[in-house]
């Protein structure tokens, strides 16, 4: 396929409802997730994007059976005919490494390719590997994870050096299975694990989150079917109130939900930004002023990383100066590149310029960005080099004076459904050559 050609005419508000997707950052999982059982197991509300697209293929490259009628996929791991990732599935995202669990499972071992996903930083898997040891695996890695539990899966108490993600889950869908009880501590307590959690206790898991990030899960014999819907996704969420408010414009966001996005909420009041929360979603409007803030990202409850990339971009039209300190990801300014050469002022420093000192002190990484504003943008030339920064360099366009080309649109079509289509929905000047 040649690559799409993208241009965005940037100074019309978007106005209107955008109806957000289910999460990726979850349904990805829960797919995985559908290999413990050899029984249907049946999601709604499942995102048509790439990282979506990918998974399933591996399921199927693995032997389960999968149907799919518009956001309804339904994955019936019978038999599975290997338990050896291949080669092909290497480097597209992070999905992979989590099979690991899933296999051990089914087959006493696994074979997981190297991994991929966005380059935002070295993101290696240690924590994974480490806690599977923990739990008896054997895993030796030369470019390629070759794991081995012939007797099985024991229950562990695993206390992680960080509250990562992909770790957490990992360990839980590997405990579920395993002989005795397996203790998370410091584990990632994202709305997306929760999910994952729900589908697992649908299935038959026994699996609690108890105080201080801790989650216990006991492990059963076998897993049953279920039926499950994804979460929305707050990522999606938070990246279109940002395009609307700094569009100017007004948007109801369907199926935003309050509760997983109250960092957002309250980063976006401090900006001055007004919002209604509603029985189906939130309204969002451009405001006549933005104020400048400080903020911190840091895992759930805190200010998501995912949501900086789209936040800093509204920064960039706020009065003053604003700081933004990441502390999840040692790499993930990378985009402001891009936003500078469109007339943005963001300033890289490697000190952390928070309220408390990070994971990345003194380790030479540029982490902290100061963006001075308001700036105004013009268009420019873009090639997309990952899903959140791509979004990013959307909403720049949408503001720019001038018509920006893109390339490299793939990259955000991994994780967002549809997003031209809605895009155009609300009155953004799209077109695709
Ligand atoms: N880390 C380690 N060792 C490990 C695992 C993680 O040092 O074994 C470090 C990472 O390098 C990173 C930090 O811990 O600095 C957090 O990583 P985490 O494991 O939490 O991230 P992840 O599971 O790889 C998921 C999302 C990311 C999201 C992060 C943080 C998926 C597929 N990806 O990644 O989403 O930014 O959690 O919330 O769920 C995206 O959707 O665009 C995306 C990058």
């Amino acid at each position: 396929m040649s690559p799409r050609h993208l241009s965005i005419t940037g100074g019309t508000p978007l106005k209107g409802e955008v109806r957000v997707s289910g999460a990726k950052n979850a349904a990805t999982k829960e797919l995985v997730a559908s290999l413990l059982t050899s029984e249907p197991v049946t999601l709604t509300n499942v995102p048509n994007i790439g990282d979506v697209e990918v998974t399933l293929a591996m399921l199927k490259h693995l032997g389960a059976k999968v149907t799919r009628t518009g956001g309804r996929v339904t994955v019936h791991a019978s038999k599975l005919k290997t338990f050896a990732v291949t080669e092909a599935f290497s480097r597209k995202n992070r999905i992979p490494i989590l099979l690991l669990g899933p296999l051990l499972a089914r087959f006493g071992k696994a074979k997981i390719p190297a991994l991929g996903g966005c380059k935002i930083g070295a993101r290696p898997v240690d924590f994974h590997v480490e806690a599977l040891r923990k739990m008896g695996a054997t895993i030796d890695c030369n470019g390629v994870y070759v794991a081995s539990a012939p007797d099985g899966l024991k229950g562990a108490v695993i206390e992680l050096p960080f509250p990562s993600v992909g770790a957490t889950e990992n360990v839980m869908l590997a405990a579920v299975l395993a002989k005795g009880t397996t203790v998370i501590q410091n584990a990632a307590v994202e709305p997306e694990i929760v999910d994952l959690a729900k589908l697992l206790q649908g299935m038959g898991a026994i699996i609690s989150l108890d105080v201080n990030r801790t989650w216990v899960i006991e492990g059963v014999e076998s897993l049953h079917g279920a039926k499950h819907r994804v979460i929305p996704d707050r990522i999606e969420a938070a990246s279109f109130a940002v395009a609307a408010a700094v569009t100017g414009g007004d948007v109801t966001i369907k199926d935003a939900q309050q509760e997983d996005m109250l960092s957002f909420l309250n980063a976006l009041r401090r900006v001055g930004v007004p919002f209604d929360v509603q029985e189906d979603g939130i309204r969002v409007r451009g405001p006549a002023r933005l104020d400048a803030t400080t903020l911190e990202t840091d895992v759930h409850p805190g200010f998501m990383t995912d949501w900086q990339q789209p936040f800093v971009m509204l920064l960039t039209q706020a009065e003053g100066v604003s700081i933004v300190h990441e502390t999840v990801y040692e790499n993930r300014f990378g985009y402001a590149e891009a936003l500078a050469r469109m007339g943005a002022n963001i300033q890289l420093h490697k000190e952390c310029l928070g309220s408390k000192a990070c994971r990345y002190k003194n380790k030479n990484q540029r982490h902290s960005a100061v963006i001075v504003g308001p700036t105004p943008l013009v268009a420019a030339n873009i090639d997309i080099p990952d899903l959140r920064a791509g979004f990013s360099y959307l909403i720049a366009a949408l503001i720019a004076q001038g018509t920006s080309k893109i390339t490299g649109i793939e990259h955000v079509e991994r994780g967002y459904e549809n997003i031209l289509g809605k895009l155009r929905r609300l009155g953004a000047k799209v077109k695709v050559t």
